[in-house]
């Protein structure tokens, strides 16, 4: 979910703002998943390496998270998303750890999305501590950026790679429609040949 800070830049905001317009697309795209055939989503919140930002950026997004997390519980139930947190819980604010076990035990029963937030995650040391997740089908990165920053570097070993220059705050439904429309046009062969020429 990159390029909160430059879309607000680019408005004469602070950059805790764009992080808010964030959790707004964050809510959008979690609403449209189920209606594009999505079953499992990860967002990548907050990285292990994003501790190194100036702190009071750090302390606006650890708020933004409980409060995204205290707020949309109820529309996360109705909707049936199921949500879990990855990542080490022992560095996170006390309130945060809180209001992540509350969001996880409310819609522990939901079966429509999974959604995973990744939350002072790192690829590296996950692969290291054994704590894997599922393949990653299809890998979508906003704001220009083309590396994988340490996300689920195991889980992508065939994941397909989809670059967007949008900002995440402008990345919607429309955008995430039309990343899945081309991933079902790709081949997929895991090594393999394409299945005309395997006979
Ligand atoms: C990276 O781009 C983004 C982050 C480190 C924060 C992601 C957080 C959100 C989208 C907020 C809401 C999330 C939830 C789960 C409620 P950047 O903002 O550093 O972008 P830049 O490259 O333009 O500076």
């Amino acid at each position: 979910m990159d390029g909160n800070g430059r879309w607000a830049t680019r408005r004469g905001l602070p950059r805790a703002a764009g992080h808010s317009a964030g959790a707004r697309a964050v809510r959008r795209i979690v609403e449209a998943a189920p209606g594009l055939g999505i079953g499992q989503l990860t967002l990548f919140a907050f990285s292990a390496d994003n501790w190194k930002r100036p702190p009071d950026e750090v302390a606006a997004l650890m708020r933004l998270f409980a409060r995204y997390l205290r707020s949309e519980t109820p529309r996360l139930v109705a909707n049936g998303v199921r949500l879990e947190v990855v990542g080490r819980r022992d560095r996170l604010p006390a309130l945060l750890g809180v209001a992540i076990d509350a969001a996880e035990q409310a819609t522990a029963g939901n079966e429509t999305l999974f959604l995973r937030l990744l939350v002072d995650y790192s690829g590296r040391a996950a692969i290291q501590a054994g704590l894997l997740l599922p393949d990653v089908d299809l890998l979508i990165r906003t704001g220009g950026e083309q590396r994988l920053s340490d996300f689920l570097l195991w889980e992508c070993a065939y994941a397909e790679l989809h670059f967007s220059d949008r900002y995440w705050p402008d990345f919607g439904p429309a955008d995430l429609a039309a990343a899945i429309g081309e991933f079902r046009r790709r081949q997929r062969r895991f090594g393999g040949l394409p299945e005309t020429a395997a006979g």
